[in-house]
């Protein structure tokens, strides 16, 4: 089957405005990342070939976000909105093309995956001229039903054409559809658009492929996955099921997870077995988390990679560009940003690490701080492997400490230093003895004249 050729289409045009936004539906994020980009991934996996992206009038920010999906679709504009099936024909010219296969997906179904695109498609190269893809929701109002006769799908009435014998049916549509590429142009120019709502329906197909005698068969996909997205609290929703299966996907992976229902993946978050995450951990995009970490309670890690046997938090901050290297640690409050901790290394306290190399074994006295931003540019702190810097010291960049250099608490430290040093960058102490004795006496004297006076 994977020899046949396939365009998925992907209709996002013509959005309501239910998001109440500025920002158009299908580009807002499950997991983080655009619904669109999770249908048009879900095609590629089921092989989906070509794509064709159906957009409304104007609709730039889709069209800039469609640039980045893999592959890149073909953009066609659906100038006026008049139904699901005049949507599918502003593709047109790749329907044209003649593929064996075409996939019909609505851009606002972010949970759907491969699997049922692949029983569609398998359908397809069984013989059947059209498939749809049923569902049964808990409560069917406004979705179209199917209509079954003898065991065969012959119609799908929209709820607002339904008679009230039809609405009684729990079998649903669920907006995906596989057509034969060699019927696919033919049967949706014989739609018309006399029904309730005055549009050109897809599901109109249905009845006329029945008609001309061509198979068409149902299929039956879970409720989740085809759910559609049209406000704010459905988008939670898909998160909330989104979540749901990746935590249950690590945790079947070897990863152990607390309290799974605190913790938040991101659709491309990596973690290996033996991982262990404590409850209140949030990965944002771009994270690889290796085998046998560890990440502590309330860490908030994005664009990271953490090795073997590395630490993080309580409470720690990742961006992007942290690299930990194996057995590296990064504890409480402290935040690292483009940098390597090395092998072993040590930012255990109220430490901000940011365009650095921390070297192997290094140890990061707590409240330190690397000092790289001048107001205009970002520049580099390098310690050397094995290195000490005291509590509380500000390394200002541009600058490098080497191996083994030991910096004195509270420093700050200007200039380099070489490996093996000792760097004092503050006032050395001073002490006065009986000072404080004649200090305490003379101001409790002060105060007593002052009572007395007053
Ligand atoms: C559609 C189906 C219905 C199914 C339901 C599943 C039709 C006629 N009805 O109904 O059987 O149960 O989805 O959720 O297909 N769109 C365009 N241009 C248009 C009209 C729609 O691009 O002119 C796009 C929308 O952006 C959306 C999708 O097509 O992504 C579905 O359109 P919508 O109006 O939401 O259809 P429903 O009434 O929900
Ligand atoms: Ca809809």
């Amino acid at each position: 089957m994977t020899q046949r050729s396939c365009l998925s289409i992907i209709l996002a045009a013509g959005e309501g405005t239910r998001m109440k936004s500025a920002r158009p539906k299908v580009l807002h994020e499950v997991a983080g990342l655009s619904m669109v980009a999770h249908v048009a991934k879900a095609a590629k996996a089921a092989g989906g070939g070509d794509v064709a992206l159906v957009v409304g009038h104007g609709a730039e920010d889709v069209r800039k976000a469609a640039g980045r999906l893999d592959p890149a679709p073909e953009i066609f504009v659906q100038e006026e909105r008049l139904g699901t099936a005049h949507a599918v024909l502003a593709a047109r010219a790749a329907i044209a093309r003649s593929y064996d296969d075409i996939l019909v997906m609505f851009g606002d179904t972010p949970l759907i995956e491969a699997e049922p695109l692949l029983a569609a498609r398998q359908k397809l190269a069984g013989g059947a001229a059209v498939v749809v893809v049923g569902f049964r929701p808990t409560n069917p109002a406004g979705y179209g039903r199917l209509i079954e006769k003898s065991g065969k799908l012959v119609a799908i009435r929209e709820d607002k054409d339904a008679s009230e014998s039809e609405k009684k049916i729990g079998f649903c549509n669920g907006g995906l559809m596989a057509i034969s590429g060699s019927h696919a142009l033919a049967l949706l120019d014989a739609v018309g658009n006399r029904n309730a709502k005055g549009e050109f329906y897809l599901t109109d197909i249905v009845e006329i492929a029945d008609a001309r005698g061509l198979d068409v068969v149902a299929t039956e996909a879970s409720a989740e996955s085809v759910l559609g997205i049209n406000n704010r609290a459905e988008l939670a929703e898909a998160e909330a099921i989104w979540q749901r299966h990746r935590r249950r996907e690590a945790m079947l992976s070897g990863v152990t997870l607390i309290a799974p229902e605190t913790v938040h993946f991101s659709h491309d978050t990596e973690i290996g077995p033996d991982s262990l995450v404590e409850p209140n951990v949030w990965f944002g995009p771009g994270v690889k988390i290796a085998s046998g970490v560890t990440i502590h309670a309330f860490s908030h890690i994005e664009g990271a990679s953490v090795a073997t046997g590395a630490e993080v938090g309580p409470f720690a901050r990742l961006r992007p560009g942290a690299e930990l290297q194996e057995k590296a640690k990064v504890g409480n409050f402290c935040e690292v940003k483009k940098a390597v901790v090395e092998k072993g290394a040590k930012v255990n306290h109220l430490t901000y690490i940011g365009d650095a190399r921390v070297g192997a074994g290094a140890n990061i006295g707590a409240g330190t701080i690397t000092c790289n931003y001048d107001g205009f540019g970002k520049h580099f702190t390098d310690i050397g492997a094995g290195a000490f810097i005291g509590s509380n010291s500000s390394l200002v960049a541009p600058v490098t400490l080497g191996d083994g250099a030991y910096i004195a608490s509270g420093s700050v430290i200007t200039d380099d230093v070489d490996g093996d040093a000792l760097a004092f960058g503050r006032a050395r102490q001073k002490t006065i003895p009986g000072k404080g004795k004649e200090l305490r006496e003379r101001f409790a004297a002060a105060a007593a004249a002052k009572k007395k006076a007053g």
